[in-house]
């Protein structure tokens, strides 16, 4: 398992504790460099965290004019629908908070996948700093799912080993298409924050602890920076002795 993990009792704890690591984050950068560039991850996992920042304790400490959010990956669905990970952070913090809409870049999902694709990965080397001619987040934010997919990089796709910066890809078990970060780009981040709650990741989790995970997408998440896991108690039950 690479990277360092931080355990937290509970999935409420973990999401406190990364929004103050965002919040320290963002200061950093925008102190270095002027903005902060975040890719958020989609599912439910993170949407705790995404809410404490648009909390008193939070949103006043944050200049949200320059923080700049992208999205590690999208369903493709109207920004509307229900499984929309753009819809998610929407509710849960972009409408809570002052941020200018401009500085918020969702997929587009009104274009055709491959179109969209190819749009974002275009945004990306029209809007982020180059490390090593790569666009470089500063902070890249993923989950993890029960077959340690990651992002929209799902088992057995052609997405593993795709060059581009951004990809479409039919996942079967799905019958959907989702849009990705592919590697290239999530390996070249500065930050990479994998939130995993829930007793279901726990052998997903001591697999990749015991060196036995090789093949989970997750396990390709070897950014050039920080690999860092936020794991509560449930899904680091097995973890114990193991590392
Ligand atoms: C998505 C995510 C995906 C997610 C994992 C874990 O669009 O669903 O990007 O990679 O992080 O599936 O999802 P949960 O947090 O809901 O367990």
């Amino acid at each position: 398992m690479h990277g360092s993990n931080e355990i937290y009792s509970d999935l409420d704890t973990l999401s406190h504790a990364a929004a103050q690591g965002f919040m320290e984050l963002a200061d950093r950068y925008i102190e270095k460099q002027g903005r902060f560039n975040v890719a958020l991850a989609g599912g439910s996992t993170p949407r705790r965290m995404y809410e404490y920042l648009a909390t008193d304790e939070f949103t006043d400490r944050i200049d949200w004019s320059r923080v700049f959010f992208y999205f590690g990956d999208e369903r493709s669905v109207p920004h509307d629908h229900p499984d929309s990970n753009y819809r998610m952070a929407r509710l849960a913090l972009f409408d809570r908070v002052t941020i200018p809409p401009s500085n918020i870049h969702p997929f587009d999902t009104e274009l055709e996948v491959r179109k969209s694709a190819a749009s974002y990965a275009r945004l990306l080397l029209n809007t982020l700093p180059r490390e090593e001619g790569l666009p470089c987040f500063d902070l890249i934010l993923l989950g993890m799912g029960p077959d340690g997919h990651t992002a929209s990089l799902f088992p057995a796709t052609c997405i593993l080993h795709d060059e581009r910066l951004a990809a479409a890809v039919y996942v079967e078990k799905l019958h959907s298409w989702r849009l990705s970060l592919t590697y290239p780009v999530i390996n070249n981040a500065a930050h990479v924050w994998l939130l995993v709650a829930g007793e279901g990741k726990s052998g997903i989790l001591k697999e990749l602890a015991s060196g036995k995970g090789a093949d989970y997408p997750v396990n390709g998440v070897q950014p050039r920076g920080e690999l860092k896991w936020y794991l509560d108690r449930d899904a680091a039950s097995l973890l114990e002795g193991v590392q």
